[in-house]
Formats: C-alpha cells, structure tokens, sequence
C-alpha cells in the first residue's frame, strides 16, 4: 500500500487531497494518514497542509521491488526481485530460499547486510551506507567444471552496466573485480552447491559502491564509490534495473555457449591485461606479465623465467592496483 501512495504522490502534480488517495486506494482517510506517517518515519519527506492535502518534496534513495521491475522484461535474471531492509548475507539468503524450492532467476537485494561475505574468507562492509548488495540464483543443468568462468561473465555484464549508466572508465581486474583507476568499486562472491556431476545451484553475490561517501579506514584508500567519481547520487533502484538487464542478457548468452560471447571486448576492458602480476602457487610467489585472456577465461601469464602460465582462479595481485 504504501509504494502505492509513493507511486500516486510522484506521479501528481501539487498537492493531492487524503479525500483523493482514500478513493483511488480503497482505504479510509485515517488509514491514508497513518501511511503517510509511516513514510515519514522511513526518511520520505512528505509536505501535509490543511484543507490541500499531500505533497512529496523528496523521497530516500531506497531500493524498491516494483520500481526495478515495472517492464523489465527479463528471460532469467531478475524474474522476481525482492528487496529487504537487512539480511545477514544476499547469498545466505538466496541459499535459503534455494533449499525451500526458490525459482531460478530470483534476486534478493538488501539495504544492508550483517555479516556480509568476501572472497578468502573475508567480511565485505555492508553497512546501510549507499552501497548495492545483490545476489541471484541459477539452476544449470550442467557439471560444476563447465561453470568455471560464470563470474567472469557476471563482471563482464556489471562493468557494461557501469561503464553505460555512469559513463565511468570501469575495468575488470580479473578474474572479477571491478575497478575505476585503481580502487575496487565492486566484488563478487560466486557460491555454488554441486554434486560431483550436475549442479545444485550457484549464486553469483555483487556487491557496488554506488552512493558511499566514505569507507572504513583499512580500505578508504583502496576503494571507490560511483558518487565519489562522479559527484553525482545514483538512483539504486534504476541502476540495479539496468544491471539486471545486462546481467540477463549476459549471462543467458553464457548460458548457451559456456563462454563470453564477446571475449575480445572482454579483453580491452580487462586492465590486467598488460600488468606486471603476482600470483601464489604451491605457497610460492610467482611474477609475470599478463598477456591474454583464453576463451576459457583463463588468464595467461608470461612468467619473468619466460615460462606461459594459465590460471584458472586464485588471487592475483596487479601491480599499482591496490
Ligand atoms: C569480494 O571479496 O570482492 C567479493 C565481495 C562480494 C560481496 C557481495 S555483497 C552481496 C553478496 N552477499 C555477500 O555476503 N557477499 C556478496
């Protein structure tokens, strides 16, 4: 009811009487008046004067169910979206709701999370600060070995989303990190549930920095927000629509052909590429230069020996990237 209101007062011009939104919503005044108090209460600043009615003079940047998908238009990723306020983890969640028989293509969105998860174990800072956290859930019919690289394709479809809505220079720090020079502005934590021949489910977890103004001090100077590039406050739930669009389109396609359709794109906007790297193997640091991506995904290095040495997933370390 009360994104109903929101909907009808952004909607109307002026003032809108409560006599008016009791009509078109079926419901008495007093229940109109005890809505808008509610909205109110939730950060809407709602303009009430006597004998004229309601009027929005602004609303919170909060993420919406119906707004991301009013015509979406989606094949798979984001067929049904639900937003909450908090949650331990997206991904936790989305295995939860996996285990009870979720269909795949469901995304959970929350405003914040409690115990947010990295990669290598790592908590990934998830306060209700700005930032958009995102999971969804695939059923591939497939073996776990065929769905190497699907994180390499839910980074793919995020930096088109970025690069397109923002017109920021994003680039893909493989396998997955997206970045804007060289701080992160975006992980992903790709889970998946597998027997040793077919897949249970896998759940791709993105997490961007979108309006974050400041981050807590161990990572302040590794990490950027869009509002800190651009100045300018992103409308999450536009932008998480857009990103659903990609990410269907994307991964739908990787779906089919088990690869990145476009991989040379892929490549140009890899700013590994080219960089010295380090990488640890068999508790040792090798150094190189990244010289290409393969179609697998994998990425190739030229060892300093002179040895090619392909990587399938682990952490590499860029040089001058944080
Ligand atoms: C990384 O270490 O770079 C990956 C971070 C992934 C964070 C996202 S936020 C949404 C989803 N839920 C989680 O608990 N983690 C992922």
């Amino acid at each position: 009811m009360r994104s109903k209101i929101v909907s009808i007062l952004e909607t109307s011009e002026g003032y809108i009487s409560g006599e008016r939104l009791s009509k078109e919503l079926g419901i008495t005044r007093s229940a109109v008046w005890k809505h808008i108090k509610e909205l109110k209460e939730n950060g809407y600043e709602i303009e009430s004067v006597h004998g004229m009615g309601y009027r929005l003079k602004s609303a919170p940047d909060l993420l919406n169910a119906e707004r991301i998908t009013a015509g979406l238009g989606v094949s798979l990723v984001g067929r049904t979206v639900v937003t909450l306020k908090t949650v331990d983890s997206t991904n936790e969640e989305i295995k939860r709701l996996a285990r009870e028989g979720a269909q795949e293509g469901l995304v959970v969105a929350s405003e914040e999370q409690t115990a947010g998860k990295g990669r290598f174990g790592r908590l990934w800072s998830s306060g209700n600060d700005g930032g958009l956290y995102f999971s969804f859930l695939l059923k591939p019919e497939l073996p776990p070995a065929d769905l190497a690289s699907i994180t390499l394709a839910v980074g793919y479809a995020v930096c088109l989303a970025v690069r397109e809505c923002t017109g920021l220079d994003a680039r893909i720090k493989w396998p997955n990190d997206i970045i804007i020079g060289n701080k992160k502005l975006c992980g992903i934590l790709t889970e998946m549930a597998a027997q040793s021949d077919r897949i249970d489910y896998v759940i791709p977890g993105i997490g961007i920095n979108v309006n974050n103004r400041e981050f807590p001090e161990h990572i302040s100077s590794k990490a950027t927000s869009i509002y800190m590039e651009t100045g300018e406050m992103t409308d999450r739930s536009e932008f998480l629509r857009e990103l659903l669009k990609k990410l269907d389109t994307v991964i739908s396609g990787f779906l089919i052909s088990l690869s990145i359709d476009d991989i040379e794109h892929f490549k140009t906007i890899c700013a590994t590429i080219g960089r010295t790297v380090s990488v640890i193997r068999s508790g040792q640091e090798i150094k190189g230069v990244a010289r290409d991506i393969t179609a697998a995904g994998e990425l190739v290095i030229m060892t300093s020996e002179g040895h090619e040495l392909i990587i399938s997933s682990g952490e590499v370390t860029v040089q001058g990237i944080y």
